[in-house]
């Protein structure tokens, strides 16, 4: 799955009915692992669902409640054991331990999603790659897919945990964990677990912040998924721009929003992948995972992600995972 494209709320039962078809087309194709991304021909409509009340009154930024876990996340959550010196170079190709914390998730031997690791038995991703399948493998330590690089690993998901509160028409906490059947072993390089925000990064509203997003999704409106892990800068707009296009009951402050118009080539990487920034002791922390997008261009409107912050209450709650003050 590479997206979850998204229009304006009450086009989602067409969304969804395509989903469907493209699944259908996609298990007869040859190639698992591809899958297209679904496309509609519906324009999104601006302003058509912006309220301006509805907006201001959805548009907080808040933990959801107070995390409980007391296990600290690793020590070396967030560092990179390798030096790369293009880590903020667009577009690019990933080099082997550069996200380190990158997972490809494997749907139901068929589809797959973008993840991260938090914790070595702890998978983070989006709820709509969770939800309605039955199987999932997690794989780590790779690049390309394709081929069985010597540092990947597979593992097993044991369970999965979809937040309680998805909601799939308006894609409400678009969220997911996906316990493993086995700890992974993150002492690096290739696998390491990436930092949580901290409880305070909760109220901040992150416009103007630029982060990494990556994956294997396609990397423009024209080509196909791609083979090798890619990577591109991204900064955070204001939620209003957003709520202008996708509507006030979509867009509120569990969401940030990433703009791609500046850019060219690029699309953002597999739904569920993770949104990254630096912090100032140069560890990166995941600030959001990839939920949605637009169905005519990813290069003209912005994109939808599930803000982690807004979440951390539950991630502790699953995860028994102790938040940073
Ligand atoms: C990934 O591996 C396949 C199989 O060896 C190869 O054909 C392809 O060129 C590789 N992709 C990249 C971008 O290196």
């Amino acid at each position: 799955m590479t997206l979850h494209f998204l229009t304006a709320p009450r086009k989602v039962a067409m969304i969804i009915f395509l989903l469907l078809v493209t699944f259908l087309l996609e298990s007869q194709s040859s190639s698992a692992d591809d899958l297209t991304p679904i496309e509609n021909n519906i324009p999104p409509s601006p302003k058509e669902n912006f309220n301006e009340r509805e907006f201001q009154t959805n548009n907080k930024f808040k933990v959801d409640f107070k995390p409980k876990g007391n296990r600290n996340q690793e020590a070396s959550a967030g560092k990179v054991p390798l030096n790369f010196r293009d880590q903020i170079v667009g577009g690019s190709k990933a080099k082997k331990g550069q996200f380190p914390w990158q997972v490809l998730v494997t749907i139901d031997e068929k589809y797959t999603c973008g993840g991260s690791l938090i914790d070595p038995i702890w998978v983070l991703t989006a709820a709509h790659c969770c939800y309605g399948f039955n199987t999932f493998m997690a794989s780590v330590g790779l690049v390309n897919r394709t081929i069985n690089e010597p540092s990947r690993v597979d593992v097993d998901v044991q369970s999965v945990h979809i937040h309680p509160k998805y909601d799939s028409d308006f894609l409400t906490a678009d969220i997911c964990l996906l316990k493993l059947q086995k700890a992974l072993d993150t002492s690096g390089p290739f696998v390491t677990t990436v930092r949580l925000p901290k409880i305070s990064d909760a109220t901040i509203s992150l416009v103007k912040v630029t982060g990494t997003i990556s994956g294997w999704g396609k990397t423009s409106d024209e080509s196909g998924s791609s083979d090798v892990l890619k990577y591109v800068p991204r900064t955070v707009i204001d939620n209003k721009e957003c709520a202008k296009v996708y509507g006030s009951t979509t867009v509120n402050g569990n969401l940030l929003c990433i703009t791609n118009k500046d850019k060219q080539g690029t699309c953002q990487g597999d739904s569920g992948g993770p949104f990254v920034r630096t912090e100032t002791d140069n560890k990166f922390t995941q600030i959001g995972l990839v939920s949605f997008g637009s169905s005519v261009s990813c290069v003209t409107y912005p994109s939808g992600f599930t803000r982690v912050s807004a979440y951390i209450g539950w991630i502790s709650d699953v995860t028994g995972l102790k938040m940073r003050n």
